[in-house]
């Protein structure tokens, strides 16, 4: 009977699922790197979510592990080179938690341009600062889309109805064009030049290097406000601050971090950036849908060798 690590906390449908099929199931979260090097030798199979981070050393120690999910869509916390080496399949659940975020990605936009959590903040605290908030509104304005996978594309379907220009800068757009009548394909230049909202929904660059820099932020107009919900590495953040600070944009709202969780940040208390703790995929439907999804292929390729989403 194959033997399944669960090593971060996720829906109980994984569990369930790997019963069922009878594969046999330790939950065991918050471990270090030593203790998951200690217990990973009994297991066939291992599922994370982006707390437990899959190193080389839990990847050597590993003595029978032939797969490891990942209950969402980027593998960054999985050492998938030396996985590859040593033959393990790693999957993950692309789509799965893909309109959580895009959902959250329009609520950073609308909060960013209605100045909503500063409106939170002050009415709670009785300051009634009706006067000196004034929003922006999203209707009719122009929306930079950087990568256009399956966070990307929901984004641009669920802002239909606001009469949006939507640009978008992606490798594999030409190819899927006629898919997307309502997005018009353009250059990064183009994109950061004329969006009013630039949203990223990327992969971060191999080489971990930022696609936006000091330099980009000249070539924006100053009214343009950036979205990240993708990876945090993105973004250059000291180089964000200081486009917010010297009026160079508008404002930001980030979901994603350069280091999570992030306990200390450059862009801490700037009025003008909005943050959140990587919750865009949080929700109660995303997190079922991705513990279903990896359990699913998971036991599909340890009980009939079916490789589905693998990276
Ligand atoms: C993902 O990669 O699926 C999202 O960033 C959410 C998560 O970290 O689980």
């Amino acid at each position: 009977m194959p033997k399944i690590l669960i090593s971060d906390s996720m829906s109980n449908v994984a569990q369930k699922i790997f019963e069922k099929n009878n594969i046999s199931v330790d939950v065991k979260t918050g471990l270090s790197e030593e203790e998951i090097v200690k217990i990973i030798p009994e297991y066939d199979g291992m599922v994370v979510r982006s707390a437990t981070k899959v190193t080389k050393n839990i990847i050597l120690a590993a003595k029978n592990l032939k797969v490891i999910g990942r209950a969402g869509a980027g593998v960054d916390n999985i050492d998938v080179v030396a996985a590859k080496e040593k033959n393990m399949i790693v999957m993950n659940t692309p789509g799965g938690n893909a309109n959580a975020t895009a959902e959250h990605a329009f609520a950073l936009i609308m909060s960013v341009l209605r100045k909503t959590p500063y409106a939170n903040e002050t009415t709670h605290k009785g300051q009634w600062e009706k006067k000196n908030i004034k929003g922006t509104e999203f209707s009719k304005k122009t929306l930079g889309i950087v990568g256009f996978g399956n966070v990307g594309v929901r984004l641009s379907q669920l802002v239909k109805g606001f009469d949006v220009k939507i640009l978008v800068n992606s490798k594999s757009l030409a190819s899927r064009k006629k898919d997307f009548p309502h997005v018009n394909d353009v250059s990064f230049d183009d994109l950061i030049s004329n969006s009013d909202i630039i949203s990223f929904h990327c992969k971060a660059a191999a080489d971990g290097k930022p696609l936006l820099t000091k330099e980009h932020y000249k070539k924006m107009k100053t009214t343009t406000y950036i979205i990240n919900a993708a990876r945090g590495n993105i973004v250059d953040e000291k180089d964000l601050n200081d486009a917010l600070n010297e009026n160079l944009i508008a404002g930001a709202a980030l979901d994603v971090f350069s280091k999570e969780p992030a306990k200390e940040n450059i862009l801490f208390n700037n009025p003008k950036a909005i943050l959140t703790p990587h919750i865009a995929a949080s929700t109660t439907e995303a997190s079922i849908v991705v513990a279903e999804m990896v359990a699913n292929q998971m036991t599909d390729f340890l009980l009939n060798g079916v490789k589905k989403n693998t990276v």
